[in-house]
């Protein structure tokens, strides 16, 4: 079988949240590479006891790629783990590029999202038909700025479900900015390291976004879910409608 090193999103803190294969690839790694700030220590703690474990908070992307690059020649089984999803605010793809130059084959293996755990506590659908189809991940600019098509106003525009992740320290202006289109009691979902041992999540409402962020002192480690769906008087939605026919259930 080809050797490849494994980017595996190890989901939002609950080490029971990790996919059996993101289980057994800690289990049997000899190498792993995790992002220590976003990634509780009980997660590393499945791994076994001689595998070399190495934290990537205070690393360079040529540092930890070379890292990688090193201890995979010396034919180690390497793995990086990545908070969430990969996908989502990951920086991995940049990591991806480099080792493809090296003719080193990757995977990633996919994680659950702090959307998705927080929409989970609060018991939320997100799409409900005929409130809102759709979700928006996004976040407030800060340093890493955002693409100018993709300001929070034109997005705001679509009044749609809207999660917000690294954005605590922008809130007002993210505030602001979604009251022009949100209506003032629409329902914000605010999770604080959300299925970590000292996470929490509470439900506000849109104008109270900022007060609440400032008084919690909410910085890092925070997802916002705006949404008209929250809460919502939800319509029944077609595929349960006994009118209804489909493939599944076609009397
Ligand atoms: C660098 S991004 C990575 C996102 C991650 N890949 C994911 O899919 O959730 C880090 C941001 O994700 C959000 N985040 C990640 N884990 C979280 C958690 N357990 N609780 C709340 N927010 C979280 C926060 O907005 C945090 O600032």
């Amino acid at each position: 079988m080809d050797k490849k090193i494994s980017f595996i999103g190890v989901g939002p803190g609950d080490p029971d949240l990790l996919t059996i294969k993101a289980l057994k690839k800690i289990k049997s790694a000899d190498v792993i590479l995790w992002a220590d700030s976003l990634i509780p220590k009980k997660i590393i703690n499945f791994s076994h006891e001689d595998s070399e474990k190495i934290k990537t908070s205070n690393l360079t992307l040529e540092k930890i790629t070379s890292i990688m690059i090193e201890r995979f020649n010396e034919g180690k089984t390497v793995i990086r783990l990545h908070d969430g999803d990969p996908c989502l605010y990951g920086a991995v793809k940049e990591q991806i590029n480099i080792l493809k130059k090296r003719n080193i084959s990757s995977e990633v293996i996919p994680g659950v999202s702090a959307f998705q755990i927080a929409a989970a506590y609060h018991q939320a659908e997100l799409t409900i038909p005929e409130i809102t189809q759709t979700i928006i991940l996004t976040r407030a600019g800060g340093r890493t700025g955002m693409p100018e098509k993709e300001s929070l106003k034109d997005l705001a525009r679509h009044k749609s479900s809207l999660c917000l992740y690294l954005s605590a320290r922008h809130i007002k202006s993210s505030q602001k900015t979604l009251l022009e289109f949100y209506p003032p009691e629409t329902k914000v979902i605010v999770g604080y390291r959300v299925s970590w041992d000292d996470g929490w999540t509470s439900l506000i409402e849109l104008k109270d976004m900022e007060k609440f962020t400032l008084e919690k002192g909410l910085i890092r480690t925070t997802i916002f879910i705006v949404s008209p769906a929250i809460d919502s008087e939800a319509n029944r939605s077609n595929l349960y409608d006994p009118s209804y026919k489909h493939l599944f259930r076609n009397k």
